[in-house]
Protein backbone atom coordinates (compact mmCIF):
# COMPACT_ATOMS: atom_id res chain seq x y z
CA UNK A 1 0.00 0.00 0.00
CA UNK A 2 1.05 3.51 -0.94
CA UNK A 3 -0.26 6.40 0.15
CA UNK A 4 -0.12 9.73 -1.79
CA UNK A 5 -1.45 12.79 -1.33
CA UNK A 6 -2.19 16.05 -3.52
CA UNK A 7 -3.19 19.83 -2.37
CA UNK A 8 -5.79 22.40 -3.66
CA UNK A 9 -4.89 25.38 -4.94
CA UNK A 10 -6.10 29.38 -5.58
CA UNK A 11 -5.81 31.53 -7.94
CA UNK A 12 -3.91 35.01 -6.67
CA UNK A 13 -4.49 36.53 -9.95
CA UNK A 14 -5.78 35.74 -13.71
CA UNK A 15 -8.60 33.32 -13.71
CA UNK A 16 -10.65 34.04 -16.88
CA UNK A 17 -8.00 35.78 -18.44
CA UNK A 18 -5.65 32.48 -18.40
CA UNK A 19 -8.20 30.91 -20.91
CA UNK A 20 -7.64 33.25 -22.98
CA UNK A 21 -3.59 33.17 -23.29
CA UNK A 22 -3.15 35.88 -20.43
CA UNK A 23 -0.96 34.49 -16.91
CA UNK A 24 -1.94 33.90 -13.92
CA UNK A 25 -0.35 32.88 -10.75
CA UNK A 26 -1.54 30.12 -8.68
CA UNK A 27 -0.42 29.15 -5.44
CA UNK A 28 -1.24 25.54 -3.44
CA UNK A 29 -3.33 25.60 -0.33
CA UNK A 30 -2.71 23.36 2.68
CA UNK A 31 -6.04 21.60 1.70
CA UNK A 32 -4.88 17.88 0.46
CA UNK A 33 -6.55 15.09 -0.89
CA UNK A 34 -5.28 11.95 0.23
CA UNK A 35 -5.38 8.72 -2.05
CA UNK A 36 -3.83 4.90 -0.50
CA UNK A 37 -3.48 2.82 -3.38
CA UNK A 38 -2.70 -0.58 -3.89
CA UNK A 39 -2.53 -2.96 -6.93
CA UNK A 40 -5.32 -5.37 -7.56
CA UNK A 41 -7.02 -7.81 -10.20
CA UNK A 42 -10.17 -4.94 -9.99
CA UNK A 43 -10.58 -1.67 -9.77
CA UNK A 44 -12.43 -0.56 -6.62
CA UNK A 45 -12.18 2.67 -5.30
CA UNK A 46 -13.71 3.62 -1.76
CA UNK A 47 -14.43 7.56 -0.27
CA UNK A 48 -14.83 7.15 3.04
CA UNK A 49 -15.98 10.83 3.51
CA UNK A 50 -19.14 9.88 0.93
CA UNK A 51 -19.52 6.72 2.02
CA UNK A 52 -18.84 5.67 -1.63
CA UNK A 53 -17.52 2.17 -2.57
CA UNK A 54 -17.28 0.58 -6.07
CA UNK A 55 -15.72 -1.81 -8.09
CA UNK A 56 -15.14 -2.57 -11.67
CA UNK A 57 -13.47 -5.04 -13.92
CA UNK A 58 -10.05 -3.68 -15.39
CA UNK A 59 -11.83 -3.85 -18.74
CA UNK A 60 -14.76 -1.75 -17.54
CA UNK A 61 -12.77 1.27 -16.23
CA UNK A 62 -10.36 1.36 -19.21
CA UNK A 63 -13.39 1.45 -21.67
CA UNK A 64 -15.49 3.91 -19.22
CA UNK A 65 -12.69 5.92 -19.77
CA UNK A 66 -12.08 5.35 -23.79
CA UNK A 67 -15.85 6.58 -24.05
CA UNK A 68 -14.95 9.71 -21.72
CA UNK A 69 -12.56 10.61 -24.22
CA UNK A 70 -14.05 9.90 -27.31
CA UNK A 71 -17.31 12.48 -25.55
CA UNK A 72 -15.10 14.52 -25.01
CA UNK A 73 -13.67 14.88 -28.58
CA UNK A 74 -17.01 14.80 -29.85
CA UNK A 75 -18.03 18.06 -27.73
CA UNK A 76 -15.17 19.86 -28.27
CA UNK A 77 -16.06 19.34 -32.29
CA UNK A 78 -19.66 20.53 -31.50
CA UNK A 79 -18.67 23.17 -28.83
CA UNK A 80 -20.92 21.44 -26.60
CA UNK A 81 -19.18 19.21 -23.58
CA UNK A 82 -23.21 17.91 -22.02
CA UNK A 83 -22.48 14.29 -22.84
CA UNK A 84 -19.20 14.34 -21.21
CA UNK A 85 -19.62 15.96 -18.15
CA UNK A 86 -22.86 13.91 -17.89
CA UNK A 87 -21.24 10.23 -18.75
CA UNK A 88 -18.74 11.24 -15.80
CA UNK A 89 -21.04 13.38 -13.35
CA UNK A 90 -21.04 12.85 -9.47
CA UNK A 91 -18.86 10.16 -8.24
CA UNK A 92 -18.48 8.60 -12.03
CA UNK A 93 -15.55 11.27 -12.00
CA UNK A 94 -13.18 8.91 -9.81
CA UNK A 95 -13.40 6.19 -12.08
CA UNK A 96 -12.82 8.58 -15.37
CA UNK A 97 -9.77 9.33 -13.75
CA UNK A 98 -8.70 6.13 -12.43
CA UNK A 99 -9.33 4.22 -15.82
CA UNK A 100 -7.40 7.56 -17.90
CA UNK A 101 -4.53 6.59 -15.38
CA UNK A 102 -4.41 3.42 -16.14
CA UNK A 103 -4.34 3.18 -19.83
CA UNK A 104 -1.77 6.69 -19.62
CA UNK A 105 0.65 5.07 -17.13
CA UNK A 106 0.61 2.08 -19.58
CA UNK A 107 -0.33 -0.35 -16.15
CA UNK A 108 -1.23 -4.01 -16.93
CA UNK A 109 -3.50 -4.10 -14.09
CA UNK A 110 -6.29 -3.15 -11.75
CA UNK A 111 -5.77 -1.08 -8.16
CA UNK A 112 -7.94 -0.77 -4.89
CA UNK A 113 -8.19 3.27 -4.17
CA UNK A 114 -9.09 4.41 -0.89
CA UNK A 115 -9.80 8.29 -1.09
CA UNK A 116 -10.16 10.75 1.89
CA UNK A 117 -9.27 14.95 1.75
CA UNK A 118 -10.33 18.10 3.19
CA UNK A 119 -11.18 20.27 -0.22
CA UNK A 120 -14.53 21.19 -0.46
CA UNK A 121 -15.70 20.52 -4.06
CA UNK A 122 -16.69 23.06 -6.49
CA UNK A 123 -15.20 25.86 -4.50
CA UNK A 124 -12.77 27.23 -6.97
CA UNK A 125 -10.03 25.25 -4.87
CA UNK A 126 -9.21 22.29 -7.37
CA UNK A 127 -10.57 20.02 -5.88
CA UNK A 128 -11.74 17.41 -9.76
CA UNK A 129 -7.56 18.87 -10.60
CA UNK A 130 -6.28 17.55 -6.91
CA UNK A 131 -8.45 14.55 -6.64
CA UNK A 132 -7.31 13.19 -10.86
CA UNK A 133 -3.45 14.05 -9.57
CA UNK A 134 -3.80 12.49 -6.32
CA UNK A 135 -5.50 8.98 -8.35
CA UNK A 136 -2.66 9.12 -10.81
CA UNK A 137 0.31 9.21 -8.47
CA UNK A 138 -1.59 6.67 -6.34
CA UNK A 139 -1.44 3.97 -9.11
CA UNK A 140 2.09 4.95 -10.59
CA UNK A 141 3.56 4.42 -7.08
CA UNK A 142 1.35 1.44 -6.35
CA UNK A 143 2.78 -0.50 -9.64
CA UNK A 144 6.24 1.41 -9.06
CA UNK A 145 6.11 3.66 -12.99
CA UNK A 146 8.91 6.12 -13.14
CA UNK A 147 6.53 9.41 -13.52
CA UNK A 148 8.00 12.86 -13.05
CA UNK A 149 5.75 15.41 -11.77
CA UNK A 150 5.27 16.49 -15.75
CA UNK A 151 3.44 13.14 -16.19
CA UNK A 152 1.13 13.27 -13.49
CA UNK A 153 0.20 16.59 -14.33
CA UNK A 154 -0.38 15.31 -18.21
CA UNK A 155 -2.46 12.45 -16.71
CA UNK A 156 -4.00 15.46 -14.40
CA UNK A 157 -5.02 17.54 -17.37
CA UNK A 158 -6.36 14.67 -19.26
CA UNK A 159 -8.89 14.29 -16.60
CA UNK A 160 -9.72 18.06 -15.97
CA UNK A 161 -10.54 18.28 -19.41
CA UNK A 162 -13.10 15.72 -19.40
CA UNK A 163 -15.02 17.54 -16.46
CA UNK A 164 -13.85 21.11 -17.49
CA UNK A 165 -14.42 20.97 -21.31
CA UNK A 166 -11.22 22.99 -22.22
CA UNK A 167 -9.72 24.15 -19.22
CA UNK A 168 -6.50 25.99 -19.10
CA UNK A 169 -4.47 23.35 -17.22
CA UNK A 170 -3.79 26.32 -14.50
CA UNK A 171 -5.22 24.24 -11.91
CA UNK A 172 -3.79 21.10 -11.99
CA UNK A 173 -0.14 22.26 -12.62
CA UNK A 174 -0.50 24.06 -9.37
CA UNK A 175 -2.07 21.46 -7.36
CA UNK A 176 0.66 18.95 -9.18
CA UNK A 177 3.76 21.19 -8.56
CA UNK A 178 2.89 23.03 -5.34
CA UNK A 179 4.34 26.96 -4.26
CA UNK A 180 3.53 29.73 -5.85
CA UNK A 181 3.34 29.26 -9.74
CA UNK A 182 3.43 31.36 -12.90
CA UNK A 183 1.08 29.55 -15.26
CA UNK A 184 0.57 30.56 -19.56
CA UNK A 185 -1.62 28.29 -21.57
CA UNK A 186 0.28 28.14 -25.12
CA UNK A 187 2.23 25.79 -26.97
CA UNK A 188 3.98 24.58 -24.91
CA UNK A 189 2.42 26.03 -21.65
CA UNK A 190 4.75 28.15 -19.65
CA UNK A 191 5.47 26.68 -15.91
CA UNK A 192 7.56 28.72 -13.77
CA UNK A 193 7.68 27.89 -10.10
CA UNK A 194 8.08 31.09 -8.19
CA UNK A 195 10.23 29.94 -5.64
CA UNK A 196 13.35 32.41 -6.26
CA UNK A 197 10.97 35.44 -7.19
CA UNK A 198 8.60 35.07 -4.00
CA UNK A 199 11.21 33.03 -1.61
CA UNK A 200 9.39 34.29 1.38
CA UNK A 201 5.89 32.79 2.94
CA UNK A 202 2.73 34.82 1.71
CA UNK A 203 1.08 35.72 5.59
CA UNK A 204 -2.18 37.57 6.09
CA UNK A 205 -4.49 35.61 3.71
CA UNK A 206 -7.54 34.18 4.35
CA UNK A 207 -9.85 31.94 3.07
CA UNK A 208 -13.72 32.45 3.32
CA UNK A 209 -15.75 30.01 1.85
CA UNK A 210 -18.91 32.24 0.22
CA UNK A 211 -21.10 29.41 -0.49
CA UNK A 212 -21.60 26.59 -3.81
CA UNK A 213 -21.66 28.46 -7.04
CA UNK A 214 -25.00 28.01 -8.70
CA UNK A 215 -23.29 27.08 -12.02
CA UNK A 216 -20.10 24.82 -13.07
CA UNK A 217 -16.69 25.83 -14.10
CA UNK A 218 -17.60 25.19 -17.68
CA UNK A 219 -20.77 27.33 -17.26
CA UNK A 220 -19.21 30.49 -15.99
CA UNK A 221 -16.24 29.73 -18.61
CA UNK A 222 -18.93 29.86 -21.45
CA UNK A 223 -20.75 32.27 -19.70
CA UNK A 224 -17.83 34.76 -20.36
CA UNK A 225 -16.96 33.47 -24.21
CA UNK A 226 -20.60 34.16 -24.96
CA UNK A 227 -20.34 38.10 -23.82
CA UNK A 228 -19.77 40.85 -26.27
CA UNK A 229 -15.86 40.00 -27.84
CA UNK A 230 -14.58 43.97 -27.42
CA UNK A 231 -16.28 44.19 -23.95
CA UNK A 232 -15.10 41.03 -22.47
CA UNK A 233 -11.59 41.54 -24.00
CA UNK A 234 -11.18 44.56 -22.79
CA UNK A 235 -11.55 43.36 -19.49
CA UNK A 236 -8.92 40.34 -20.05
CA UNK A 237 -6.40 42.39 -20.67
CA UNK A 238 -6.84 44.40 -17.81
CA UNK A 239 -6.43 41.06 -15.41
CA UNK A 240 -3.45 40.03 -17.82
CA UNK A 241 -1.57 43.39 -17.55
CA UNK A 242 -2.49 43.52 -13.52
CA UNK A 243 -0.79 39.78 -13.33
CA UNK A 244 1.80 40.67 -14.78
CA UNK A 245 2.59 43.90 -12.17
CA UNK A 246 1.68 41.50 -9.35
CA UNK A 247 5.15 39.16 -9.94
CA UNK A 248 6.36 42.71 -9.68
CA UNK A 249 4.61 43.73 -6.54
CA UNK A 250 5.27 40.30 -4.83
CA UNK A 251 9.08 40.63 -5.97
CA UNK A 252 9.64 43.62 -4.33
CA UNK A 253 7.01 43.03 -1.34
CA UNK A 254 5.15 45.81 -2.11
CA UNK A 255 1.76 44.79 -0.16
CA UNK A 256 -0.05 48.00 -0.78
CA UNK A 257 -0.06 47.75 -4.71
CA UNK A 258 -0.68 43.94 -4.26
CA UNK A 259 -4.39 45.09 -2.71
CA UNK A 260 -4.51 47.43 -5.29
CA UNK A 261 -4.32 44.47 -8.00
CA UNK A 262 -6.43 42.16 -6.38
CA UNK A 263 -8.74 44.98 -6.31
CA UNK A 264 -8.24 45.60 -9.74
CA UNK A 265 -8.56 42.16 -10.88
CA UNK A 266 -11.82 41.29 -9.22
CA UNK A 267 -13.42 45.06 -10.05
CA UNK A 268 -13.08 43.70 -13.71
CA UNK A 269 -14.34 39.60 -12.88
CA UNK A 270 -17.17 41.50 -11.68
CA UNK A 271 -17.76 43.25 -14.34
CA UNK A 272 -17.67 39.94 -16.46
CA UNK A 273 -21.13 39.39 -14.07
CA UNK A 274 -18.87 37.08 -11.88
CA UNK A 275 -19.95 38.30 -8.77
CA UNK A 276 -22.64 37.23 -6.07
CA UNK A 277 -25.03 38.98 -3.31
CA UNK A 278 -22.57 37.59 -0.46
CA UNK A 279 -19.32 38.27 -2.30
CA UNK A 280 -20.47 42.08 -3.25
CA UNK A 281 -21.18 42.18 0.65
CA UNK A 282 -17.93 41.15 2.08
CA UNK A 283 -15.76 42.62 -0.45
CA UNK A 284 -17.40 45.95 -0.12
CA UNK A 285 -16.57 45.11 3.84
CA UNK A 286 -13.45 44.23 3.81
CA UNK A 287 -12.30 47.00 1.53
CA UNK A 288 -13.76 49.85 4.00
CA UNK A 289 -10.88 48.55 5.90
CA UNK A 290 -8.54 48.80 3.58
CA UNK A 291 -8.35 45.54 2.84
CA UNK A 292 -8.12 43.66 -0.66
CA UNK A 293 -10.86 40.35 -1.65
CA UNK A 294 -11.64 38.37 -4.85
CA UNK A 295 -13.73 34.90 -5.27
CA UNK A 296 -11.25 32.41 -7.30
CA UNK A 297 -11.07 30.19 -10.23
CA UNK A 298 -14.72 30.25 -11.82
CA UNK A 299 -15.88 32.67 -9.22
CA UNK A 300 -20.00 33.00 -9.17
CA UNK A 301 -19.34 32.19 -5.22
CA UNK A 302 -17.23 29.20 -3.90
CA UNK A 303 -13.90 30.53 -2.33
CA UNK A 304 -12.79 33.73 -1.71
CA UNK A 305 -8.99 35.47 -0.97
CA UNK A 306 -8.88 37.93 0.93
CA UNK A 307 -5.65 40.22 2.28
CA UNK A 308 -5.24 42.83 4.92
CA UNK A 309 -1.46 43.60 6.79
CA UNK A 310 -4.03 43.61 9.88
CA UNK A 311 -5.05 39.70 9.88
CA UNK A 312 -6.88 39.74 13.14
CA UNK A 313 -9.00 42.59 11.69
CA UNK A 314 -9.59 40.88 8.81
CA UNK A 315 -11.28 37.82 10.50
CA UNK A 316 -12.93 40.26 13.02
CA UNK A 317 -14.94 41.78 9.76
CA UNK A 318 -15.30 38.22 8.59
CA UNK A 319 -16.86 37.45 11.30
CA UNK A 320 -19.32 39.92 11.26
CA UNK A 321 -20.61 39.76 8.09
CA UNK A 322 -21.04 36.34 9.44
CA UNK A 323 -18.47 34.05 7.71
CA UNK A 324 -15.78 31.89 8.71
CA UNK A 325 -12.62 32.78 7.89
CA UNK A 326 -10.12 29.73 6.87
CA UNK A 327 -6.68 29.50 8.29
CA UNK A 328 -4.97 28.03 5.33
CA UNK A 329 -1.10 27.90 4.70
CA UNK A 330 -0.15 28.98 1.04
CA UNK A 331 2.58 27.66 -1.24
CA UNK A 332 2.62 24.25 0.11
CA UNK A 333 4.31 21.30 -0.99
CA UNK A 334 2.43 19.78 -4.67
CA UNK A 335 1.92 15.88 -4.99
CA UNK A 336 3.92 14.05 -2.01
CA UNK A 337 4.60 10.67 -1.34
CA UNK A 338 3.23 10.07 2.23
CA UNK A 339 3.49 6.19 2.79
CA UNK A 340 5.30 3.51 0.94
O1 LIG B 1 -12.94 27.06 -10.27
P1 LIG B 1 -11.83 26.24 -10.83
O2 LIG B 1 -10.95 25.66 -9.75
O3 LIG B 1 -12.33 25.17 -11.74
O4 LIG B 1 -10.88 27.21 -11.68
C1 LIG B 1 -11.25 27.67 -12.96
C2 LIG B 1 -10.29 28.70 -13.46
C3 LIG B 1 -10.64 29.33 -14.81
O5 LIG B 1 -9.61 30.26 -15.12
C4 LIG B 1 -11.96 30.07 -14.73
C5 LIG B 1 -10.74 28.29 -15.90
C6 LIG B 1 -9.41 27.63 -16.28
O6 LIG B 1 -9.48 26.60 -16.95
O7 LIG B 1 -8.32 28.16 -15.95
Amino acid sequence: MVKVSVPGKVHLIGEHAVVYGEPAILSAVGLRTFVEAERSGRVIIKDRKRGFSEEHSVEEALDFARRASELWKEGKEKGDFSAVREHIRGDRFKLAAAGTALRMLGVDGGVSLQIDGDIPPGAGLGSSASLALAIAKGISEAYGVDSPVEEINRIGFEVEKLSHGTPSGGDNTACAYGGLIWFQKGNPNVIKPLREEVPYRLENFVLVYTGRPKKTTLELVSHVRNLDEEFRNRRIKAIGNATREMLEALKRRDFPRVKELINLAWDNLSELGLSTPAADMLIGRIREIGGAAKLCGACGGGIMLCYHEDREKLRKVIEEAGFRPMEVELGVEGVRIEEV
